[in-house]
């Protein structure tokens, strides 16, 4: 046998290789290594697979991505390229080529003109909450899956609110920020402990769910209204509307998604509901709230206080104005006293950015090696348990076009085989088949490859060994 094979593939047969512990080791090395694990073998371990042939995978990481995501990836043995900044449209179009995957936190755009100029690009990690950067419906289509970490800094929010409800409750925000003008101004009056109030969550999902157990150490009720039944934690309480919830609580504090039944679901009609000298907290999304109807409510004295961290409009840079321009009422709430404002940094912690390196490092690493889906926002989640040591097989990872035919077609090249498991899912125009098929020898791989790679529907094949 050779030591090492290699076919030619295309761009719509891209087989890519890394082997972090055996860098140079052939699959034939691998499936003989393999025999003797099986003959020795007492426990079932998974085993780590790699891609079939040996070109080294080449990671490119912008935005100053974490060091810790750097590191999992040299451990696995990618060669990983990193800075500090973003890349215009343009530098893309010229660096991409050779890069099989891409980090990036939310400046940099992968456009449609970026990935058509992706040749070797198997996979984008956003190292952040959203992906509107990037255009998911394209890279879908080129066999691209999209990673991100949309929950990591769950926590992180949960514990920004209990402080802005102690906050507002004391009136300490206010009293501090007198202090720095230079005024002594010592009262008790309006100012309360939080223990035994009420805390309505609107929204019971990561963060409000955290939030409900933190709120209740701190000797809070805790009613929670959601669209959904959702089991409650601690002593916490399902509500049947938001109106009950408006009515019953001293602080209501939002966590919804941005859809359009959450426009202005705070408006007048429901800060109105609320108890006279109550707090609204909103650390969810800037349209959820009708500002200027806040901004009576506060003025009018109804209110007791507001914190607000998330606005209809947001400046695109650290040091912009946050003033009427952007938004027609800035002014007019920033002089309310007892209004906590912060610039969207309910989530920004060191923790939460940790945790999204480390989420979004495990997601390319669980694509790249063992072709998982699970957790991508533009792609059909598909993953198979894991290949044992002592089992001989390679693993089919098979992108293709939804349209009917392909499992038939798939499935007659690989009948002479054992299929051991198999599952396939799609989203829109894109289907994803993994197959775990055993006894194939080593020159029958790269057959196999190559058959599939020329069914009609195939966009993206690999095989991990
Ligand atoms: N301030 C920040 O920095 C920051 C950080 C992270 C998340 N967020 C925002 O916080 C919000 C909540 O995030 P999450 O991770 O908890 O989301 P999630 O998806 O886990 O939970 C949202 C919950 O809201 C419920 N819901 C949806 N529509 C509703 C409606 N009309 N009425 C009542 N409940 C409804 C859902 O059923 C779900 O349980 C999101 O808007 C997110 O963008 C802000």
């Amino acid at each position: 046998m050779s030591a090492s094979i290699s076919i030619p593939v295309a761009k719509s047969a891209l087989a890519v290789s890394v082997s972090p512990s055996t860098p140079t080791t052939s699959i034939h090395e691998r499936m003989a290594r393999r025999d003797s694990v099986a003959a020795s073998a007492a426990v079932r371990v998974p085993k780590t697979l790699h891609p079939v042939d040996n070109e080294d995978l080449r990671l490119l990481l912008l935005e100053n991505i974490s060091q810790e995501a750097v590191k999992t990836f040299r451990a696995q043995g990618f060669h990983v390229d990193h800075s500090t900044k973003s890349m215009s449209e343009d530098e893309l179009v010229e660096k991409i080529g050779s890069y099989h995957a891409i980090g990036i936190r939310s400046k940099t755009k992968i456009t449609e003109r970026v990935i058509k100029s992706a040749s070797k690009l198997l996979v984008i990690g956003c190292f952040c909450i959203g992906t509107n950067q990037v255009d998911l419906a394209t890279a879908a289509r080129a066999g691209i899956p999209v990673f991100n970490s949309p929950f990591s800094n769950s926590r992180s929010v949960a514990e920004l609110v209990i402080s802005e409800i102690i906050a507002l409750s004391r009136q300490y925000f206010q009293r501090a920020f007198e202090m720095r003008e230079g005024l002594w101004n010592k009262q008790s009056k309006g100012c309360w402990e939080v223990r035994g109030k009420t805390l309505g969550i609107v929204g019971y999902g990561h963060i409000g769910s955290q939030l409900s157990v933190l709120a209740e150490a701190f000797g809070l009720h805790v009613l929670f209204y959601d669209v959904i039944n959702i089991m409650p934690l601690g002593s916490a309480r399902q509500v049947e509307s938001l109106d009950v919830l408006l009515h019953e609580s001293d602080f209501v504090t939002l966590h919804v998604p941005e859809l359009p039944e959450t426009m202005n679901m705070i408006s007048a009609e429901q800060l109105a509901q609320m108890k006279k000298g109550a707090y609204l907290i909103n650390n969810a999304r800037g349209k959820v709230v009708d500002i200027p109807a806040l901004v009576d409510a506060l003025k009018s004295g109804h209110l007791a206080g507001a914190a607000i961290d998330v606005y209809p409009a947001e400046p695109g840079a650290n040091g912009a104005p946050f003033d009427d321009q952007l938004n027609s009422w800035a002014s007019a709430l920033r002089s309310i006293p007892n209004v906590i404002l912060t610039p969207h940094i309910g989530g920004s912690t060191e923790e939460a950015q940790r945790m999204i390196g480390e989420e979004v490092s495990s997601s390319l690493t669980h694509y790249l090696n063992y072709g998982s889906t699970v957790g991508a926002v533009n792609f059909p989640e598909v993953d198979l348990r894991a290949i044992t040591a002592e089992q001989q097989g390679i693993r089919l990872c098979h992108v293709h076009n939804n349209i009917p035919g392909v499992l038939r077609q798939v499935n007659e090249i690989l009948s002479p085989y054992n299929v051991e498991k198999q599952f396939s899912d799609s989203k829109g125009d894109v289907a994803y088949l993994m197959a775990d098929i055993a006894d194939v020898s080593p020159s029958d791989v790269y057959k196999l490859q190559e058959l599939i790679n020329k069914t009609s529907a195939n966009i993206l094949t690999r095989l991990l060994a």
